[in-house]
């Protein structure tokens, strides 16, 4: 894990704040350098941009040694290019400032200054801007170096970063920064535990991550293991289970705010810390990378340990399905029924279609927890839903409209791709069986959807549910800016978002 970075506003210009490195911006199509830098370092910059015909087209990097005579505060200022103005978005703002502290740390910068952008001024309000700067200073130099002998560079180096806020208000601008700092390290948690090898991050141990954690931030927690999942009648859990060493573990945490909660939220997570497949077994290049698919579970617990710092008025249940999924010889059949917690049976046809089996009896378990009105689910459920919308996208369903807007509303704040796919009910066909209630599979089409349709069977009345398929963004074989390779944490800063608005 890499070394703590300390973020902090302070009021006035760069020109006050001497720092190893200055990053100074440059939108393209202005000819000024624009921001609270100071006259000083905006005639020199200006300069520069001029003679070396720096645009400021969009993540482009010009490094400039000040020289020693003109008594500048930094000795080096890097001009980074934001594209137009007009098309600089604060997602397309925190990418930036996170490529350009990568590069800071790489040219052996242990503090840098930088300006907020415009200083907050239209259309970039304080908080807002403050957040995402924060943001892609700590999502876009995170690591995953722990098994490395030889760190990246992204925190090798790294220690301050000074914000200069101009005349904006510093109070503002230091909450944001408060909030973009947990918000990303809340995903970095999500993330290293994505990142975790399968052979390390077992259900018990994820179990015990989880006490600790709920130790740490104050949490109530609850550990149910196979016994008492024998005695809830939990067919689906053990029934994935049954072909690996690792039993599984129900992980229960609940954040209780201090006043009466306005609402009550579960948030559940789907976490087979490895999907091989079971005997319906993947290909060696389908389960390369399914370590991931307990992403759903790491946000739910990267989640719910951020609540007792931000203390929301809700009252939030974490709920995570714990299991493997191997093929081992007590392993789950094709052809075999299993009993759900809620009495349903499901005809097993496909023992990779694990994750919904595993959901079915969370979700069954959360139908009895007392004045819930709302519950998530996040899984890395169907390839299906990376076919439909690439491997960026979060897949949204659910049978509230208000709750999945709410939820899209707050995707879009947090820089989270998320889009929403239909319901039909009509599909419902492809998954009766003749020997169940219903069979975990249906025909290849539509795959995304008709998981969430068997999911819903197991949703109690009355409750509003919306289903995130995080299959595509949960694990980044390629690098998206900030999102690195790896466990991404997709989801985390849509929920703590979300939560935030509904308590409000
Ligand atoms: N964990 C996988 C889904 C997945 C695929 C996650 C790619 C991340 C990347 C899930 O358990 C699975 O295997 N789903 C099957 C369902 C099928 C057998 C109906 C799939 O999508 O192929
Ligand atoms: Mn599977
Ligand atoms: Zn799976």
């Amino acid at each position: 894990m890499s070394a703590a970075l300390r973020l902090e506003a302070k009021a006035g210009d760069l020109e006050s704040l001497p720092a190893d490195l200055a990053i100074v911006y440059k939108f393209k199509g202005q000819s000024d350098i624009g921001g609270s830098v100071g006259e000083r370092i905006a005639r020199h910059l200006g300069e520069i941009a001029r003679g070396d015909r720096f645009e400021g087209r969009a993540g482009r990097h010009l490094l400039w040694h000040a020289p020693p005579g003109e008594g500048l505060p930094s000795r080096r200022y890097l001009l980074l290019g934001l594209g137009r103005k007009e098309e600089c978005t604060l997602e397309h703002y925190r990418r930036h400032v996170g490529e350009a502290l990568v590069e800071a740390d790489r040219l052996g910068a242990t503090s840098v200054a930088l300006p907020l952008l415009e200083a907050g001024s239209a259309p970039y309000p304080v908080r807002e801007a403050a957040l995402a700067l924060a943001e892609g200073v700590l999502l876009g130099t995170y690591r995953f170096d722990r098994y490395r002998s030889e760190p990246r560079s992204g925190r090798r180096h790294l220690r301050e970063i000074r914000v200069a806020v101009g005349d904006a208000a510093v109070r503002e601008a230091s909450e944001g920064i408060a909030l973009g700092e947990v918000t990303a390290s809340a995903t970095n948690f999500a993330r290293d535990l994505v990142n975790e090898p399968a052979g390390v991050l077992t259900p018990q141990r994820m179990a015990e991550i989880a006490r600790e954690t709920a130790a740490e931030a104050k949490l109530e927690i609850q550990v149910l293991g196979p016994e008492e999942m024998k005695r809830l009648g939990m067919g689906g859990l053990l029934g994935v289970s049954q072909g690996s060493h690792n039993p599984p573990r129900l992980i229960h945490l609940t954040y209780r705010p201090e006043e009466k909660p306005a609402r009550r939220v579960a948030l559940l997570g789907k976490g087979l810390t490895f999907d091989s497949g079971g005997l319906s077994l993947k290909t060696a290049d389908g389960m390369e990378t399914m370590k991931c698919d307990m992403a759903g579970s790491a946000a739910v617990l990267a989640t719910l340990r951020a609540l007792p710092e931000l203390a929301p008025r809700v009252e939030v249940t974490g709920l995570m399905g714990m299991a493997e999924n191997m093929p081992g010889g007590g392993a789950l059949r094709p052809g075999d029924i299993l009993k759900i917690m809620n009495g349903k049976t499901v005809e097993v046809r496909n023992t990779d279609a694990e994750g919904r089996l595993v959901l079915a009896d969370v979700l069954s378990y959360a139908a009895a927890l007392e004045g819930l009105e709302e519950a998530i689910d996040l899984a890395t459920l169907t390839g299906a839903c990376v076919v439909a919308l690439g491997p960026a996208a979060v897949g949204i369903m659910g049978n509230d409209t208000g709750l999945v807007e709410d939820i899209l509303r707050a995707a879009e704040r947090a820089g989270e791709k998320m889009w929403p796919l239909p319901l039909y009910g009509e599909y419902l066909e492809h998954i009766k069986s003749d020997v169940a209630d219903i069979k975990n599979t249906g025909i290849r089409w539509g795959g995304a959807i008709t998981a969430a349709l068997f999911l819903r069977e197991f949703v109690r009345p009355g409750l509003r549910w919306a289903h995130l398929d995080i299959a595509g963004p949960a694990f980044g074989e390629k690098e998206y800016s900030y999102i690195k390779k790896g466990g991404t944490g997709a989801g985390v800063r849509t929920l703590i978002r979300f939560l935030l608005d509904r308590a409000s």
